[in-house]
């Protein structure tokens, strides 16, 4: 049987959050932002292992009480330059103990409210995907593509368009092949397993599991979180 494993990049600075502290450390109704990912995916009964990656200079992780994961919880100091680095460096320093055809759902540190319901959708049917799968939301805007001033060149079509989110969910080995052959500057795991030619499923997810990336956003987790359970 294939073990379920999370493994949550958080070597990022937050630069487009501002400030002096990563955002992964801000606090979130008082536990830093990547405690809530943490919780999300510990309250998921298949899944094994939390796996954290740092940045190889992180100053703030040591300063809290992670004693609540104990057992399930691996921290590696081995981040890259760019969250696809980050990922491939986890693959790598997982390989020792975790098999090929293990799952690993990467998940976003900077996401802090990933509902439970989303999280065993995914693990329910992309387990029985041959590529794997990741959460995504169809578009409910209309789509513009703007020209250098501006100004709207074209309205795009947003019938099939999704919104990708974490957790994107593949075997261990065909993620490790895929990033390994991949660009550095991918955004999402699900890009450099595309670029083998396969085609992983989307499963729907919903607006709460935002990613928080610029200062309002933190308020907006913070009322989410509050009835994320309701
Ligand atoms: N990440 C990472 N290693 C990097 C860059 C990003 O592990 N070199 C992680 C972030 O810590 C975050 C996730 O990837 O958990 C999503 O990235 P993003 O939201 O872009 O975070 P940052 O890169 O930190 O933010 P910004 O792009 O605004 O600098
Ligand atoms: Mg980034």
């Amino acid at each position: 049987m294939s073990r379920f494993h999370a493994l949550i990049p958080a070597a990022g600075s937050g630069s487009r959050m501002g400030g002096e502290r990563p955002k992964q450390y801000l606090e979130l109704n008082g536990v830093p932002l990547i405690a809530h990912a943490l919780s999300a995916l510990a309250r998921e009964p298949r899944v094994d292992r939390l796996v954290v990656v740092l940045s190889p200079d992180d100053a703030w992780w040591d300063n809290y009480d992670w004693s609540a994961w104990q057992e399930r919880l691996q921290v590696l100091r081995c981040g890259g330059a760019a969250r696809a680095g980050t990922v491939l460096n986890g693959l790598e320093a997982m390989a020792g103990w975790c098999a090929a055809d293990d799952w690993v759902l990467v998940h976003d540190a900077a996401r802090p409210c990933l509902p439970a319901g989303a999280l065993g959708r995914l693990l329910d049917i992309a387990a029985h995907d041959p590529v794997g799968g990741l959460l995504a939301v169809p578009v409910a805007d209309t789509l513009k593509r703007a020209d250098p001033d501006c100004r709207v060149e074209v309205t795009v079509p947003r019938a099939g368009l999704w919104q990708a989110q974490t957790p994107q969910m593949f075997r261990h080995g065909m993620l490790r092949d895929a990033l390994c052959a991949a660009a550095s500057d991918m955004t999402d795991e699900a890009s450099a397993i595309e670029q083998l030619g396969l085609r992983p499923k989307l499963v729907e997810s919903d607006s709460r599991n935002l990613k928080v990336t610029y200062p309002q956003d933190l308020r907006l987790a913070s009322l989410i979180l509050e009835h994320l359970h309701d």
